[in-house]
């Protein structure tokens, strides 16, 4: 009975269960006691990672600090190289390495992997993973451009597959908070957002090689995009005007852009790869000012004039390699509970978000003179 629902778990997804489906649910029924029922729909998460680098480790220390336990299990990792993943899986407690992606996609005991490889290479192994009928959660950005996030979406629709870029700020408290006191009127109308993200970055590969997908508009620029994104609701910008500087390998390492929004909404985004900015996101209303301080990307703080928020995050398990990475645990949960209820993506980071966040890059890309390959 215990292989029938885990079966009935990996290969149709637990929502088949509770859905509307009456003849599957009276079939099911009939094989299915209940506690088998509450058992599959309690099951771990049996995730599987791709890339046994930076972003990897801090995902996996985060979703393994969490304090309830058997709601996530690491099933597997794959890199490129058998050794690595081997060390990564003895650190980290995974049972299986793997040397290659496409091993990985072959596992039948996994049920959605994690892309934590470079830029370049998302949209390959994101068709790669979903064609082998995994569910992906990808790492931002979600492609190169907007003709690859576009592919990727219809490849997941084709295949019934839950896809979702890692914004993980969106999952954040303090950006619920945020939401929450935007919605209650807290500062009135909005009629502008600013937003800047600035680190030295000049000795991080991947960020200064155009082969590897690097710039700053899509290392950084992504969540001044989101939270732009997310402060507007979703709405697509009417006009953008972008200026920016770049290497000689023909990546950005400074880009400021204006938006415009309808009525008259404006935003200022700015990211750079020279210098430490203040990195905080300031949203003006007619009322007053919502501040979120640096790490505006992953805070802990929300500012008001009256007030100030607090969410702290919980402990981690082993050090990590980025600032609050704790809080990556966030967006497993989301992508267990879309998984579970059998979305195919989450409402609070949609797939049309990634297409419109896409499509902005691009535009500020085109602007810039920014071109991948596969541009
Ligand atoms: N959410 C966040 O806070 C956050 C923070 C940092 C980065 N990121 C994102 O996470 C992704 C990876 O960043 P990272 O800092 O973890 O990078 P990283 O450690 O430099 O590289 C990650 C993995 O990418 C593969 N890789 C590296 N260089 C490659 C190359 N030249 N050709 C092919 N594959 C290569 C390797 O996979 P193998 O192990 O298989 O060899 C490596 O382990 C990026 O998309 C980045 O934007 C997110």
């Amino acid at each position: 009975m215990r292989n029938i629902a885990r079966r009935v778990a990996l290969v149709t997804n637990v929502i088949m269960i509770s859905s509307q489906d009456s003849q599957l649910k009276s079939g099911l029924d009939r094989c299915l006691k209940f506690s088998d029922i509450m058992q599959v729909t309690t099951m771990a998460t049996k995730w599987g990672v791709v890339s046994a680098g930076k972003i990897s480790h801090d995902f996996v220390t985060a979703v393994q600090s969490i304090q309830e336990k058997g709601l996530h299990e690491f099933v597997a990792v794959a890199a490129r190289n058998v050794a690595s993943a081997n060390e990564f899986a003895q650190s980290h407690g995974i049972q299986k390495a793997y040397g290659s992606y496409e091993a990985l996609a072959q596992d039948p005991d996994i049920e959605v992997v994690y892309v934590g490889t470079i830029a370049s290479h998302h949209f390959a192994v994101g068709k790669l993973m979903l064609e082998s009928g995994k569910h992906v959660l990808m790492e931002k950005p979600m492609t190169l451009n907007l003709k690859q996030t576009k592919e990727l979406i219809e490849i997941a629709r084709k295949h019934k597959r839950f896809l979702m870029e890692a914004i993980w700020s969106r999952f954040f408290p303090a950006y619920k908070c945020l939401m929450e006191l935007i919605e209650k009127g807290t500062i009135g109308d909005i009629v502008h957002v600013n937003v800047n993200f600035g680190i030295p970055l000049l000795d991080i590969e991947r960020v200064m090689k155009k082969e590897s997908g690097g710039g700053t508009i899509l290392d950084l620029g992504i969540y001044t995009i989101n939270a732009v994104t997310m402060v507007y609701h979703g709405e697509e910008p009417k006009k953008i005007a972008a200026v920016g500087y770049l290497n000689d390998d023909g990546v950005d390492i400074a880009m400021s852009s204006s938006l415009l929004y309808s009525n008259n909404r404006t935003a200022n985004i700015t990211t750079n790869a020279l210098a430490e900015f203040p990195c905080e996101l300031v949203i003006i209303g007619k009322k007053g000012q919502i501040k979120v301080p640096k790490p505006f990307w992953c805070p802990t703080t929300v500012i008001t004039a009256d007030k100030t928020y607090e969410f702290p995050l919980p402990e981690v398990i082993r050090p990590c390699n980025f600032v609050n990475s704790s809080g990556l645990r966030f967006e497993a949960m989301e992508v267990r509970e879309c998984i579970k209820k059998g979305a195919l993506e989450s409402a609070v980071m949609p797939l049309k978000d990634s297409e419109l966040m896409t499509g902005i890059m691009d535009e500020i890309r085109r602007q810039i003179g920014v071109v991948y390959d596969a541009d």
